[in-house]
């Protein structure tokens, strides 16, 4: 090993990146790490405008990137995007799965419709992208990484999650089953796991003294997360220093998981 190779361990520069969820908190600031840190980024979510408004900020910040809206549980979309995304840019290196919904409620509430939108969100739209762009990755010959975005509920049941701490658990799984079918491919699956952080949904509480109390006693880091904060594992997943980890599910939660 020299210092060249140790010096470039991080580096990202001119991969291609497909982002789903791209339109969210999280997927548009992974969106933007991966840009400045010189990956060529595609953005997917369904929101077309929101997409196109992304597209407008980030190229006017010297960011290589393009966008196609598409549902993730939509078959023809995926692959359309996937399709999309090599006749851009030639080929992909990296997946990320950004993209979630939560509706949380009793079982006794929960419609089974309301059930199995969160399983479809989470798992088969996650399960349909590890498809399509892993039979790319294979095509190519060349490894890639495949980073899913599940939760710290994942391992944690919590009341009125019976439909979101199931998906994630199914993210934590696939990732590791994926990892054994793919290792031989060199390709890396990992998730990364966060606990609360800021975006639409959980901004109220950032302002509410209960729920920050209540969430604070578990994270020895002391604050809820932002965005930002997972663009470090992002492009540390992506990038050769982590080549020898896969079937990993690895929390950026402040701590939570070890209180
Ligand atoms: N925020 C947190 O505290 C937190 C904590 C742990 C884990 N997570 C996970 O982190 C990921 C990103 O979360 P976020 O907070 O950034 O969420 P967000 O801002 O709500 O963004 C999620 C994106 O997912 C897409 N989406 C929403 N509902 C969907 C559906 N029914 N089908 C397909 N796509 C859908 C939306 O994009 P379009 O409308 O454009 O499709 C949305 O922009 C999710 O997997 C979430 O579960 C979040």
């Amino acid at each position: 090993m020299d210092k060249k190779e140790v010096e470039t361990l991080f580096d990202v520069k001119g991969k291609v990146a497909l982002v789903t969820g791209a339109t969210g908190s999280l997927g548009s600031h992974i969106c933007l790490g991966y840009g400045l840190a010189g990956v060529k980024v595609k953005m997917t979510g369904r929101n077309k405008e929101k997409l196109e408004k992304l597209y407008n900020e980030y190229t006017a910040k010297g960011i290589d990137c393009a966008y196609s809206a598409g549902d993730p549980t939509v078959e023809e979309d995926v692959i359309r995007i996937v399709k999309e995304t090599v006749d851009k840019y030639g080929e992909i290196n990296i997946l990320v799965t950004a993209h979630g919904l939560n509706n949380p409620k009793s079982i006794i509430d929960h419609t089974l419709e309301d059930w199995q939108a969160i399983i479809d969100a989470n798992v088969k739209g996650t399960w349909l992208y590890c498809k399509y762009v892993g039979e790319q990755l294979i095509k190519q010959g060349k490894g890639g990484k495949v980073i899913l975005v599940s939760s710290a509920r994942s391992k944690i049941g919590m009341k009125n999650y019976t439909g979101y701490c199931t998906s994630k658990g199914g993210v934590d799984l696939m990732a590791q089953s994926l990892a054994c079918e793919w290792g031989e491919y060199g390709i890396n699956v990992n998730t990364f796991n966060p606990t609360v952080f800021r975006s639409d949904l959980t901004e109220w509480m950032f302002h509410d003294d209960t729920a920050q109390t209540k969430f604070l006693t578990r994270i020895p880091i002391g604050r809820l997360g932002e965005p930002e904060d997972f663009v470090g594992i992002a492009i540390f997943l992506a990038s050769k220093a982590s080549d020898f980890i896969t079937g990993a599910n690895i929390p950026v939660d402040g701590g939570y998981w070890a209180n």
